[in-house]
């Protein structure tokens, strides 16, 4: 098994808000190895965002806190180290792309200059060998007439090519592990393709490891090798990507498989999981899923279940499993 580049432990994330404590990250666990491609799925207000943003340490303070937890990255726990040493691992160790790269890129400065600063802040290099090499960056992810839309302003590129250019600057330092939050979610068919080839290319070629945070469970078949998968605010199935799609455990899983559009039925209606993702901090004593469950039983109401290892490298919170196998967090 290759080395663990990252690992959350019992990770906390809230946010103190005028109706209360949200604690949207609620004691997550994953290990993601060199290499690897890890995808978390999970609906909206799941905690997907929110872990990633505590991996990074960019949780905006206040409202939102870590409480509790570790993030290792190569044995050093994030959550402690000093600012000034989480800057230099955002920019030379875990590079994050967003859904939105207008939210990351500076709009007053050219898509170039912006390019040269990363790969300075990385490398000894001059200004025009800079340039040269932003160029080339450019063009290895695709973008057309690389040499002019370097001098161009990022408001003047579609959002395909923006999303280009995020992967360029997050390729510049050559990261070991690359967060992507719905990196296509904006983005049309084809393009969505581009940049998933994109990705897995980045993986492939530098042994990057990919934490790709997803609603899509079809991207989730085709790039990665893990998937997680979190409701209110905790991981409630993990386990090998086909293992899962084939077999998925979790109630929760399984809804979302079946919401999934398939390509050769003729369906009338497409399903959907019951309910709404409950906001957190209010769910009660049982199982958080127990309010939408078509299977829940008196127990899930009072007591919540457990994540526990249902097979080899599989894990689930559901008491219909439990006496399978053993406790894990
Ligand atoms: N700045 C904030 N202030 C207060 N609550 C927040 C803040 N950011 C996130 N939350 C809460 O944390 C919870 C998890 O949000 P998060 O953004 O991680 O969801 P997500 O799984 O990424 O959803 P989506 O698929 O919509 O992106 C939500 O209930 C949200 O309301
Ligand atoms: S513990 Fe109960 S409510 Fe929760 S997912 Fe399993 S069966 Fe459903
Ligand atoms: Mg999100």
């Amino acid at each position: 098994m290759p080395d663990v580049v990252l690992e959350l432990d019992k990770l906390r994330t809230h946010f103190f808000t005028d109706q209360g404590e949200v604690p949207a990250v609620d004691g997550v666990s994953l290990r993601l190895h060199q290499g690897e491609i890890i995808g978390i799925v999970g609906e909206s207000g799941c905690g997907k965002s929110v872990t990633s943003l505590s991996i990074m340490q960019l949780v905006p303070n206040p409202p939102g806190k870590i409480m509790s937890g570790h993030v290792y990255f190569k044995g050093e726990d994030l959550v402690q180290v000093s600012p000034k040493r989480m800057k230099q691992i955002r920019g030379n160790d875990i590079a994050m792309i967003f859904q939105e790269p207008m939210t990351s890129l500076n709009p007053l400065f050219t898509i170039g200059n912006q390019l040269i600063e990363a790969i300075r802040n990385h490398r000894k290099m001059t200004k025009q060998e800079a340039r040269k090499q932003a160029v080339t960056m450019l063009e290895r992810v695709g973008i057309p007439r690389a040499d002019e839309i370097a001098s161009e302003y990022p408001h003047q590129l579609s959002g395909g090519m923006r999303q280009r250019v995020m992967i360029a600057m997050a390729m510049c330092c050559d990261p070991k592990v690359l967060i992507a939050d719905e990196p296509t979610t904006a983005l049309d068919v084809t393009i969505q393709a581009q940049i998933l080839d994109l990705m897995r290319h980045l993986n492939e070629a530098h042994d990057t490891a990919i934490l790709l945070i997803t609603h899509d469970l079809g991207v989730v078949a085709e790039l990665c090798n893990r998937v997680v998968v979190m409701y209110a605010g905790q991981v409630v199935e993990e386990g090998d990507v086909r293992m899962i799609l084939k077999h998925p455990k979790h109630p929760y899983t399984k809804g979302l498989l079946k919401s999934l559009p398939k390509i050769h039925e003729q369906s009338k209606r497409l399903y959907s999981i019951p309910g709404v993702v409950p906001k957190p901090g209010t769910v009660g004593h049982g199982c958080r899923f127990a309010a939408r469950c078509e299977v829940a039983f008196e127990r899930c109401k009072t007591t919540a279940p457990q994540l526990q290892q249902v097979a080899t490298g599989h894990q689930c919170r559901c008491f219909l499993y439990e006496e399978r196998g053993d406790e894990v967090g």
